[in-house]
């Protein structure tokens, strides 16, 4: 990932929201669209206080950044956060829809709890299709030909012997991503996702009850680049290459960022 601010940046002037902006992956890739010359980059999130911090901190130093809080639950809250971006920036050319969550228990079959499995998916699956529905309405009203990424994960094209309830989600992201590629192209809009491997976020520390070390330490032999940890700044890159004009005749894709892990 790049560290310092690059001579032209790969979004340079373009306005970008990001779900689930204020930590983990998504407050990685927030830092990231900054770096790289977004005009705008709006944090769309429920932890008020981080994605404040956040946002004054790359406010103050790069792009325009501002916290605006939208839970993708909320229909009517993603179409606000949409409006707000565009009738205060102009436009929206990108929108990264991360937010997303995990059952704290199992959610292996024979138990699956669904008022779990209804929070997980109201989240996962109906919050992303509500991202991408209301950008993409801003987008085609305005005749952006705007990129749209999603988060997957390596488990949307797997099984699992757990995590029932994710595990679908992820495949209903997937399944979003290859439907809207298919009927947002004719406007010139691209949709992809990234699905990562594991990575030591707060979603995936607070799960497994481990710091961040160990939780690369234990994932790290299981994808062929053995002993080479995944970071969210690999993700962040993936996703900048989505959202950018590198990825022009990029749609419907599903760019792992796994290691090789696909392969095993
Ligand atoms: N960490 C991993 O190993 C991994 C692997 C594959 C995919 N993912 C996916 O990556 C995405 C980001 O996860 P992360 O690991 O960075 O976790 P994280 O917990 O650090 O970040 C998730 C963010 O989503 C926000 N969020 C949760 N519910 C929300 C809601 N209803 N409305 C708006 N925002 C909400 C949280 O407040 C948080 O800021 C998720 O979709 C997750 O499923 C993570």
């Amino acid at each position: 990932m790049a560290q310092s601010i690059p001579p032209v940046g790969k979004l340079q002037g373009k306005v970008a929201l990001v779900t689930g902006g204020a930590s983990g992956i998504g407050e990685t890739t927030v830092r990231l669209f900054a770096i790289h010359g977004a005009r705008a980059v709006v944090i769309a999130d429920i932890m008020d206080d981080k994605g404040q911090k956040l946002a004054e901190a790359i406010g103050s130093s790069q792009s325009q950044c501002a916290y605006r809080r939208c839970d993708v639950t909320d229909e009517d809250q993603v179409k606000a956060a949409v409006e707000w971006t565009v009738t205060t920036y102009g436009q929206l050319d990108v929108i990264f829809c991360n937010a997303g969550i995990a059952s704290p228990s199992d959610q292996a079959l024979l138990e699956l709890d669904f008022a779990e499995f209804d929070r997980l998916m109201v989240v996962n699956a109906r919050g992303v299709a509500a991202c991408v529905k209301h950008a993409a309405r801003a987008m085609v009203e305005r005749l952006v030909r705007g990129s749209i990424v999603c988060t997957a994960s390596v488990v949307a094209s797997k099984g699992g012997w757990k995590h029932t309830d994710y595990i679908m989600s992820k495949h209903a992201v997937l399944a979003l991503v290859r439907a809207a590629s298919q009927q947002l192209g004719e406007h010139g809009i691209r949709v992809n996702c990234v699905s990562p491997f594991m990575v030591a976020t707060p979603l995936t520390c607070d799960l497994m009850g481990l710091k961040a070390e160990e939780l690369e330490k234990m994932f790290a032999p299981y994808t062929s680049l053995r002993g080479t940890p995944l970071r969210p700044g690999d993700v962040a890159d993936a996703v900048l290459f989505l959202a950018s004009d590198e990825s022009r005749f990029v749609s419907g894709h599903d760019l792992k960022v796994d290691g090789g892990f696909e392969t095993w």
